[in-house]
């Protein structure tokens, strides 16, 4: 059975009111998704694509965090749109958005504990809550505020709670960009495995290519006409299919990604100091 359905669904964001183009009239977004249909296994998968090509909104339809206009979105089988319950859409699947930020001036091991106590977890134990900790290098800061901890501690502390929590899915959003390179590797190393031993599918967008080549099980290459090709990385991940995606030689990829990398960290350094 797929985990993801999508059945001639049409989506486009909501105009907002004031929103005005350089002659004063009302912009209506664009229809990101025109009967849209497909379908998507249960898997450890990175989506990847140039900014705007709509891997962000694909989460949030797919995981009922947004609506579509038109048609249907089932996951594991179970219309979205028939879930009203906030507790069961939590359930089913999880989501890390972008740029999260905690206001809370709660203590982290307090939160940590009663994510995991709220969760999905059939049998809780001691000894995995540990592991959590320790996976996402989380030790040394469980008694620290929520409102104090900077990004890259943000990040690892919301990849804990997706997983603590122990919904039958995770959707994360960039949920890395302001982490260090070992630390990237050592939570996907670990997702990887979460995803597979306990059958959970994991969808993770990303701009690193390398790390999904090295850890993705599948990728999901969505192109900026919103086209998509699925597969294995050595499938997916191949430079005719990149340069059609990015609109450049594959071979600057590389040093494109650390560009974006670079402009990432930066901006988020700007907001830590702002906040
Ligand atoms: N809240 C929104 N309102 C209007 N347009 C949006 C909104 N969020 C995203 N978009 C537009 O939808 C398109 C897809 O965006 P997104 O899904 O965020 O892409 P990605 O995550 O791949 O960068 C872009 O053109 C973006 O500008
Ligand atoms: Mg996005």
């Amino acid at each position: 059975m797929s985990f993801i359905d999508f059945e001639d669904v049409t989506f486009a964001y909501t105009p907002v009111e004031g929103d005005l183009d350089a002659e004063g009239k009302q912009i209506i977004p664009p229809v990101l998704f025109d009967h849209f249909t497909a379908s998507l296994p249960s898997s450890f998968v990175s989506i990847v694509g140039p900014n705007a090509c709509g891997k962000s909104t694909l989460m949030l339809l797919a995981s009922g965090r947004l609506k579509p206009i038109r048609g249907t979105i089932r996951l594991f089988g179970k219309d979205l749109s028939t879930i009203h319950d906030e507790n069961e859409k939590n359930l089913l699947s999880s989501f890390i958005y972008q740029n999260m930020e905690f206001e809370q001036d709660e203590k982290l091991a307090d939160l940590l504990m009663q994510v995991y106590e709220a969760g999905g977890h059939a049998q809780k134990s001691g000894d995995f809550y540990k592991d959590i900790i320790s996976v996402f290098e989380l030790s040394s800061i469980t008694a620290r505020k929520l409102n104090g901890l900077s990004k890259g501690e943000i990040q690892r502390t919301l990849l804990a709670f997706s997983v603590l929590y122990g919904s039958k899915s995770i959707f994360m959003d960039e949920p890395m960009f302001a982490m260090e390179q070992k630390q990237k590797e050592s939570c996907l190393d670990f997702l990887k495995h979460y995803s597979k031993e306990k059958g959970i599918p994991v969808y993770i967008s990303m701009h690193e290519l390398e790390l999904s080549r090295k850890y993705a099980q599948d990728v999901l290459l969505i192109y900026p006409n919103r086209d998509m090709t699925f597969g294995s990385p050595d499938e997916v991940l191949v430079p005719e299919d990149l340069e059609k995606a990015y609109g450049i030689p594959a071979v600057l990829l590389k040093d494109s990604e650390n560009l974006t990398r670079k402009n990432l960290k930066e901006l988020s350094e700007q907001t830590v100091q702002n906040t």
